[in-house]
């Protein structure tokens, strides 16, 4: 059994604190700054729990600890971390700057444990597979993706404008919190982002004043692409469109179904998954984990793809605050 300490008991850290105990493969204990809170879920869980970091180092010496706490904190708990010699989960996105970025991966390295980040898109089996058929290369190199994708974010997350999405600084608005999963998963499937323009503004949600709608147009070294995203929309769908040189590609992630089509063609031919609930994503990303902390090859989002996607992120805020496009290399 694993010894898992998950930092930060929110929305996210709760589920991760559920669905680590239900990999029957780890022990999970519980940290949160939020008294009432921490009680509550420790209770609920039935998980033993501390009120600061320094209670639950002085308590014992966890094998990992899981990072749920807002953006701007993950950089430095992530050092302390590593300095227990823990592996580490860091949620997304990795920071809100690059400010700690170098420390931190020295501090990993010297460490010698396994990190991810929890870009969970990497668990969804329906991006895994269509990632396999365009790494065979059977329709060739890839020309353009292009994705559209957006909810109605108030009817998933009610306390937004009181958590740590109504501020820049702290990892919200859409492009950090929302739009970040999918570059980081176009990453994943093509390459990284060279040169992007981005296009952002507030347009509905109520009580924020940070983005809600973004724009992207980008190039992933000789590829072209485009990104549409807005958190104020009446549908919650993901779709991916990733263009070949033989055929095209294309993912409905709400429909946890992908589809190819070869030039020439005039259907898709859909390929479906198992049917999973959101907690099932979570399960096997926590069991990814698990086995990246055991040696074995895992697909989970490495500390140095996290970097390059917090550079994407960095580049929207710049590129929309300055009206012009960003070379990222
Ligand atoms: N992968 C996903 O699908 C997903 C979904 C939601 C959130 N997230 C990410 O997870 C992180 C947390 O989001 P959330 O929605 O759970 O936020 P949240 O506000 O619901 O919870 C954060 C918790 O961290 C606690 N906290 C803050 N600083 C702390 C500290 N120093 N020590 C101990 N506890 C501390 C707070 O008291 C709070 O309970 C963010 O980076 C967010 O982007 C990822």
């Amino acid at each position: 059994m694993h010894s898992i300490l998950i930092i930060g008991c929110g929305s996210i850290g709760e589920r991760h604190l559920r669905c680590f105990q239900k990999t029957g493969r780890s022990t999970v204990s519980v940290c949160d700054a939020n008294a009432r809170l921490l009680e509550e879920v420790s209770r609920r869980y039935n998980a033993p729990a501390f009120g600061t970091l320094n209670e639950a180092m002085l308590a014992q010496r966890f094998d990992a600890w899981v990072i749920c706490t807002p953006a701007h904190t993950h950089l430095s708990i992530a050092r302390d971390g590593a300095a227990q010699g823990a592996a580490l989960l860091i949620e997304k996105p990795l920071s809100v700057t690059l400010e700690g970025v170098e420390e931190t991966r020295e501090a990993i390295a010297k460490s010698g444990r396994f990190t991810a980040v929890a870009y969970v898109y990497h668990c969804f089996p329906w991006l895994v597979a269509a990632r396999e058929f365009l790494q065979d290369g059977t329709y060739g190199r890839p020309l353009h993706v292009s994705v559209v994708a957006g909810q109605h974010f108030p009817t998933f997350r009610p306390a937004y404008r009181d958590i740590y999405y109504a501020r820049h600084e702290s990892g919200g608005g859409a492009i950090q919190d929302a739009i970040t999963h999918i570059i980081n998963a176009v990453e994943w499937l093509v390459g990284p982002v060279t040169r992007l323009f981005c296009d952002a503004a507030h347009q509905q949600l109520e009580g924020v004043t940070v983005e809600d709608t973004v724009n992207i147009t980008a190039r992933h070294g000789s590829l072209l692409a485009s990104y549409a995203m807005t958190q104020f929309q009446a549908a919650n769908e993901a779709i991916f469109e990733i263009h070949c040189e033989q055929g095209s590609v294309k993912i409905e992630s709400h429909a946890q179904r992908w589809a190819t089509m070869k030039l020439g063609g005039t259907e898709w031919t859909w390929h479906a998954t198992k049917p999973l609930e959101r907690d099932d994503l979570f399960i096997a990303q926590a069991n990814a984990f698990l086995d990246g902390m055991e040696g074995k090859d895992c697909g989970l989002c490495t500390f140095d793809e996290a970097v390059q996607t917090l550079r994407c992120n960095r580049a929207a805020l710049d590129s929309c605050a300055t009206g012009l496009p960003i070379l990222l290399s």
